[in-house]
């Protein structure tokens, strides 16, 4: 696992934006896997603003949301398909017929939903990159603790924790959703690629956890130690109880010249 510390969200973002411009220069056509929440809002402004500087195009990018919720529908502004349209996809020239959302209505199955998601991955090639942010609790997508590690995407019930870290987002007599559709684990480890994000002092406990905690289901995102090409990019503050901090930080100075020479996407070659 590479794990990069940077100074602060804003050195963070700019990192990732810089990441996501190299891949869709690199390869127009490419997957991406996008996540919602607080964490990659600064990342899609800078792709806006680089978009309309001309540094990229996103008409041959197909994107896959990791989640959705289930209980509202998707031109509720509080549904992640509104999110991406307003944070990201309304700023640029996507094609939004390719871009894909695990939802479920209220009359589908969401088994079946769940398998036609994972079934419309592989047809398109499967994910190139797959954006991720990091729950309080350590859930990715939204895989809650002690969810399977082989989990595929399905309905989840969200845990409290999940849904009070959430309510900051919800006026106080707004309906929010405990269901959700989420890419299970094992879809997210068959990415190629995958950036776990995350900022702040209140997800240090859970950076922890994933990265130099045991492979647990406690900490689903501690199951990224086991992908092949996984990056966790974080600022000071979400790395202060990190043991080993100062050897990543020391393995991402060396690291910097390879990446310089060859590109952070050189395996796509
Ligand atoms: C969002 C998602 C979640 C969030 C996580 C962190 O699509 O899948 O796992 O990434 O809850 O949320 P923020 O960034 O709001 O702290």
């Amino acid at each position: 696992m590479e794990v990069i510390i940077l100074d602060d969200a804003r050195a963070v973002a700019d990192w990732g934006a810089q990441r996501i411009v190299e891949l869709i220069q690199k390869k127009p056509q490419c997957v991406l896997g996008l996540a919602t929440g607080s964490t990659p809002l600064a990342i899609y402004h800078q792709l806006v603003a680089r978009f309309r500087q001309g540094e990229l195009s996103f008409a041959g990018v197909t994107t896959f949301n990791l989640d959705e919720y289930v209980g509202i529908d998707a031109e509720n502004p509080q549904s992640y398909r509104s999110y991406m349209a307003r944070e990201l996809f309304s700023g640029v020239d996507i094609d939004t017929r390719k871009s894909h959302f695990p939802n479920c209505e209220p009359a589908q199955n969401p088994r079946s939903r769940g398998s036609a998601y994972e079934q419309l991955i592989k047809d398109s090639g499967g994910i190139d990159l797959q954006i991720l942010g990091l729950g309080s609790n350590g859930h990715i997508g939204f895989n809650e603790p002690c969810s399977s590690l082989s989990s595929r995407t399905r309905i989840k019930t969200l845990t409290e924790s999940t849904v009070a870290d959430n309510s900051r987002l919800f006026a106080p007599e707004e309906y929010q959703p405990h269901l959700a559709m989420t890419m299970g684990i094992a879809t997210i480890l068959e990415a190629r690629r995958v950036m776990l994000f995350a900022t702040g002092a209140h997800k240090a406990a859970a950076v922890r956890d994933a990265i130099e905690g045991p492979l647990s289901a406690s900490c689903q995102a501690s199951a990224l130690q086991w992908h092949e090409r996984a990056t966790v990019i974080v600022d000071e503050a979400a790395a202060t109880l990190l043991k080993n901090a100062d050897y990543f930080r020391w393995a991402h100075s060396e690291n910097e010249p390879i990446m310089a020479q060859f590109g952070h996407f050189y395996e796509l070659d």
